[in-house]
């Protein structure tokens, strides 16, 4: 037996003959081991593993599986290579329940031909008791929290008895109680032998389970690193190719002006209107400030936003633009009139159109503006020229001028389009719902300091994270909720990461 699961020797990708998305890559990585694999956005990382993956087929280069060279034609002979991954963005059919897009594709069947839901039930039921990863396996799929979900693709790559697995970014739209479980069964999964590619941009998950990680810049290998003998501070600077600043409030003061006013503010839950999700809640956000919401997932943050941006009906309550009642406002009109710019939670769902170009994308909201088209004329010069500046100014990578196709881009550079366009759009309210989800630690950091300059401009922002770091690099004044109320409010400045905590669990002692 080799030592080394993976032998990635000498791999090129390049997309259209012109993108190198990968470029001399020598990626090893040895049997039972938990490898990290990191680096800047767009730098490679999924492209790499895609080819791994059978997704894509490298433009050169060799791929050893447990030291014998394979042709990885496609999924299903990575499946029976034992190559298993969950993807960046999860891949399932809405309208089946969850075993059902677990076992999709290889179902265990009776006679050749009945589907037997019990047997395969029973296989999934044992692989949860084993690793502690359960989920109601009956649940339909468009009703499960993003966490079900991403439980329920790890179930899959298990139920085909993968031995390498290959996790693009797990965490980043879990809960940090979420991230927990899911570093635990890592670990779990490594006591049984298998072994593990992690693609990550939180650094503080790699410190924790990581045995090696190799970093790739602009897709090429920079080194891989003995996490043992690496701090966090080498790893990021080996990432981005400089040291990385953390940015944070200067705590200047707001002005007197009130932006956002919530009033008594009560909402039906987003995921299930049979419920209150949001209850009696009120709050200002003035001019020249940072205001955070704080809190588990699921307490009432997303009832928040659709309220304000109009895209769930108001059960009672108001919400007020300087002054002016926008509870049954358009939603056009929110975005031009009110001047509300929105960074929604799902980038793909509400954020861009995929299939549009980076160009189009910018203009979404703007584009009756006379500036971009009259009588309804686009004037595409002019709106390429504007999407140029955003891109420049964003780091957006490979965007291609504005032509690329949204779709095309690296996750972490579909949001840079999303926080450039919004940003930029002259506006007097910000919300902004976890916006730096996906971004890398270079990018985090030119992230912040635009929401901060915006707050320097006098803009009023409304900040809703899931990440506590964030929340106390920003905030100006922190509101928490918990089950849909606010339990409490607090300065930003001096704010303690243990108070925020367990306030966040609705303890208030
Ligand atoms: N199908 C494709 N066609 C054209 N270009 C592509 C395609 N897939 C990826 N790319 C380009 O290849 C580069 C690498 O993308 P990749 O998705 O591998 O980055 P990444 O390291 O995973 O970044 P992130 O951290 O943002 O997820 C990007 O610049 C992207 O635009
Ligand atoms: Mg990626």
């Amino acid at each position: 037996m080799g030592k080394y699961a993976v032998e990635m020797e000498d791999i090129w990708m390049v997309f259209n003959k012109t993108i190198v998305a990968n470029k001399e890559v020598n990626f090893k990585v040895k049997k039972g081991e938990i490898h990290a694999l990191v680096g800047e956005n767009g730098a490679g990382k999924s492209t790499l593993m895609s080819v791994l993956f059978g997704i894509y087929q490298q433009t050169k280069g060799t791929i050893k599986i447990n030291g014998k060279e394979e042709i990885i034609s496609n999924p299903v002979k990575a499946n029976r290579l034992g190559i298993g991954m969950v993807h960046q963005h999860f891949k399932m059919v809405d309208i089946f329940t969850l075993w059902e897009n677990i076992a999709l594709g290889a179902e265990m069947t009776t006679a050749g031909e009945i589907i037997n839901s019990r047997k395969i039930k029973n296989k999934i039921t044992k692989i949860m008791n084993q690793y502690n990863l359960r989920i109601d396996l009956d649940k339909t799929t468009a009703n499960a929290t993003v966490g079900m979900k991403q439980k329920a693709e790890i179930l899959k790559i298990l139920y085909r008895d993968a031995d390498i697995l290959v996790f693009d970014e797990p965490t980043a739209v879990l809960t940090p109680q979420e991230i927990d479980g899911l570093l635990q069964v890592m670990l779990e999964l490594q006591k049984d032998g298998k072994t593990i590619i992690l693609i990550t941009h939180k650094m503080a998950e790699i410190k924790k389970v990581a045995n090696s990680a190799t970093v790739i810049r602009l897709g090429e290998v920079i080194g891989t690193f003995d996490m043992k003998e690496t701090s966090v501070e080498q790893l990021s600077e080996a990432m981005v190719g400089r040291k990385v600043v953390e940015t944070k409030n200067d705590y200047s003061p707001r002005s007197e002006e009130v932006v956002l006013k919530i009033e008594n503010l009560t909402m039906k839950k987003v995921s299930n209107t049979k419920v209150i999700g949001l209850e009696n809640f009120s709050l200002d956000v003035h001019a020249g400030e940072v205001v955070a919401i704080a809190g588990v997932e699921g307490n009432g943050q997303q009832e928040i936003a659709e309220a304000i941006t109009g895209m769930s009906k108001v059960y009672s309550g108001n919400v007020k633009i300087h002054n002016h009642d926008i509870t049954y406002a358009s939603i056009a009109s929110r975005y031009s009139k009110w001047k509300i710019s929105h960074v929604p939670e799902d980038r793909h769902k509400h954020g861009l159109v995929l299939d549009f170009s980076v160009s189009q994308n910018v203009v979404l909201q703007d584009i009756d503006n006379p500036k971009f088209s009259q009588a309804k004329i686009i004037n595409s010069g002019a709106v390429q020229a504007y999407a140029q500046t955003i891109i420049q100014k964003f780091d957006v990578r490979n965007a291609d001028a504005g032509f690329a196709i949204a779709r095309q881009l690296s996750g972490g550079n579909q949001q840079k389009v999303i926080l450039g366009r919004e940003i930029t759009r002259p506006t007097d309210l910000l919300v902004i719902y976890q916006p730096t989800r996906g971004l890398d630690v270079g990018s985090i950091e030119f992230i912040h300091a635009q929401i901060l300059k915006a707050k320097k401009d006098n803009r009023a922002i409304l900040l809703i994270s899931y990440e506590l770091s964030e929340v106390l690099a920003l905030a100006d004044r922190i509101v928490v909720l918990n089950a849909g109320k606010k339990i409490g409010e607090l300065p930003g400045k001096g704010a303690k990461r243990e108070e925020v905590g367990k306030m966040m669990l609705g303890r208030e002692d």
